[in-house]
C-alpha cells in the first residue's frame, strides 16, 4: 500500500465487477469463537487485513491452530476445546478497537494474565467502556496507557459472575464484550442496548451452538453459560462497509456502474443503502441470500440528481463506519445532508467528526461542524487538494472517492491504514479507472 495515494477527476466514469473482501466485524467474532470450539472450524473468506489478522494471531497465542486452506483468505480453525492457554507474549491489537474490546471480555474470565497493547491511534481510544461492565462482572482490568483509561491493557483474569448491564452508549464493541465474558460467566447476562446496533456476535452465537435470546425489539440480549463452543465451518460475507466507498463512487462519478457481488446485507448493516437510496442513488440488488448471515449482488449506476436528507438517530448505529463516504456524497447532493447523534465518530481511528469536516472544507464544500456530527449543503463544485488520512483508513478510502469527483487532482497522505480493513484496495481502484 502506498503511503500516498492520487486520484484525478474521472471523466469516463467507473465500470467493472469488484469484489470486496470479507467482512471486518464477522472476521474477528470468527477468530474469536472458533479458537475457544471444541474440534475445527473451516473459514471460507476471512479478512485477510492487519486488524483481523492481529487477532488472529492473538487467537494462535491462546493456543488456536490455523492450517492454511486454498486460498489466503482460506483456512481452518483448530479450537483449544475451551481451553485456551495463557499467551505468551503481549497481544499486540494494532489499530483495532474491535479487537482489543472483543478479547478483553474473553481474557477477562479466563485463568490467567495478559496484557494487550495497540498503536498510536488505539491507544488513545477509551477502554473505560468495556472496563466498568467486565469489572462490574468481577474482572480486574488495569488501563496502563499515558493517556486515563486507554491501552496497553493488563488483564488477571478469574471467575466472572453474570450481570445486567445497560449500556450507556449504542456500542456493538461494548454490547459484544459483556456477552462474550457473559458466555464464559455461570448464570444469564443479559445487556440491554440504547438503539439496534450490529448483530453479528448474536448471530455467531447461534452458528455455534451457543444459548442466545434476543428480544422482540433486538434491544434486549442474554446469553446463558459457561457454554460449549462447537465448531462450525463459515463463509464470511463482503464488507458492506467497504463495498460503501464504491457505492459513493458510482454514485457520484458521471457514467459510472459497478457491481459488488455477495456483499453482507445485515439489516444492522445496510443503511447505508437505505439512506443513498433516499438520496436518489441508482441502487439494485440481486441474489439474495438469507441462510446465516445475508448477502447479495449490489449494482450501483450514476446519479445526476442526487439530494440531501437527513440521517435519522436510530440509523446512525446502522451506517456509523460509512458516515465520512457519505458526507462525501453529501457534498455532491443538492440541499443540505444532517447527521447528527453521532458523537460516537469523535472516538473512532481519528475525531471523524473533525476529520471530516476538515477535508470536505479543504476540497471547498460548505459544511457546519456540531458536537455530535455535521451539516453539508451539497451543490458547490469540489477541487482536488492534499489532503491528510489521519491514520484513518475510512478517511482515506472516502476522500479518494471525493478525488474521483473533484476538479483536478486529489493526494491522500499517509494511506498506509487502508490495510487495516481493505488489503488490495489500490489494485480495486486501479481496476476500476482503467476499466
Ligand atoms: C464494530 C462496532 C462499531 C464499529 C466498528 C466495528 C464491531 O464500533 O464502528 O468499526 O465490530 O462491533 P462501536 O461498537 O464502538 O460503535
Amino acid at each position: 500500500m502506498s503511503s500516498r495515494i492520487s486520484v484525478h477527476q474521472q471523466t469516463q466514469g467507473l465500470k467493472g465487477t469488484i469484489t470486496v473482501p470479507g467482512d471486518k466485524s464477522i472476521s474477528h467474532r470468527v477468530a474469536i469463537l472458533g479458537a475457544l470450539a471444541h474440534g475445527n472450524t473451516r473459514v471460507r473468506n476471512y479478512l485477510c487485513s492487519e486488524d483481523c489478522l492481529n487477532t488472529l494471531r492473538a487467537m494462535q497465542q491462546l493456543g488456536a491452530q490455523v492450517t492454511e486452506g486454498e486460498s489466503a483468505t482460506d483456512f481452518t480453525l483448530t479450537g483449544t476445546a475451551m481451553h485456551p492457554k495463557a499467551p505468551a507474549h503481549d497481544i499486540d491489537c494494532g489499530n483495532s478497537g474491535t479487537g482489543m474490546r472483543l478479547m478483553a471480555g474473553v481474557l477477562a474470565a479466563l485463568p490467567f494474565t495478559s496484557r494487550m497493547f495497540g498503536d498510536e491511534s488505539l491507544s488513545k481510544r477509551p477502554m473505560g467502556r468495556i472496563m466498568q461492565p467486565l469489572e462490574r462482572m468481577g474482572a480486574r482490568i488495569k488501563a496502563c496507557g499515558h493517556k486515563p483509561g486507554c491501552a496497553p491493557l493488563a488483564i488477571q483474569g478469574g471467575t466472572l459472575h453474570p450481570i445486567h448491564y445497560d449500556l450507556p452508549m449504542a456500542s456493538a464493541q461494548v454490547k459484544s464484550a459483556v456477552l462474550l465474558a457473559g458466555m464464559l460467566a455461570k448464570g444469564t447476562t443479559s445487556v440491554h442496548q440504547p438503539a439496534i446496533t450490529r448483530d453479528h456476535t448474536e448471530r455467531l452465537f447461534a452458528h455455534f451452538g451457543i444459548p442466545c435470546t434476543v428480544s422482540a425489539n433486538g434491544l434486549d440480549i442474554s446469553v446463558t453459560g459457561p457454554v460449549n463452543i462447537v465448531a462450525k465451518d463459515i463463509t464470511v460475507p463482503g464488507d458492506i462497509s467497504s463495498a460503501a466507498f464504491w457505492l459513493v463512487a458510482a454514485t457520484i462519478v458521471p457514467g459510472s456502474e459497478i457491481t459488488l457481488p455477495a456483499v453482507g446485507l445485515n439489516p444492522t448493516r445496510d443503511a447505508i443503502i437505505t439512506v443513498l437510496k433516499r438520496m436518489g442513488a441508482d441502487i439494485e440488488i440481486n441474489n439474495i441470500s438469507t441462510e446465516g448471515e445475508p448477502y447479495g449482488d449490489i449494482t450501483v449506476r450514476y446519479t445526476p440528481h442526487l439530494h440531501g436528507t437527513e440521517v435519522y438517530p436510530q440509523e446512525i448505529p446502522n451506517l456509523i463506519d460509512e458516515i465520512p463516504v457519505l458526507a462525501v456524497a453529501a457534498a455532491y447532493a443538492q440541499g443540505t445532508t444532517s447527521i447528527r447523534n453521532a458523537a460516537e465518530l469523535r472516538v473512532k481511528e481519528s475525531d471523524r467528526i473533525a476529520t471530516t469536516v476538515g477535508n470536505l472544507r479543504a476540497m471547498g464544500a460548505n459544511v457546519q461542524e456540531f458536537e455530535d456530527g455535521m451539516e453539508i449543503t451539497g451543490g458547490t463544485p469540489l477541487h482536488g487538494a492534499v489532503l491528510d488520512s489521519f491514520g484513518d483508513h475510512r478517511i482515506a478510502m472516502g476522500f479518494l472517492m471525493a478525488g474521483l469527483r473533484a476538479e483536478g487532482t486529489t493526494t491522500l497522505l499517509h494511506c498506509e491504514n487502508i490495510n487495516t480493513s481493505y488489503p488490495g484496495f489500490e489494485a480495486h481502484l486501479n481496476q476500476l479507472i482503467q476499466a
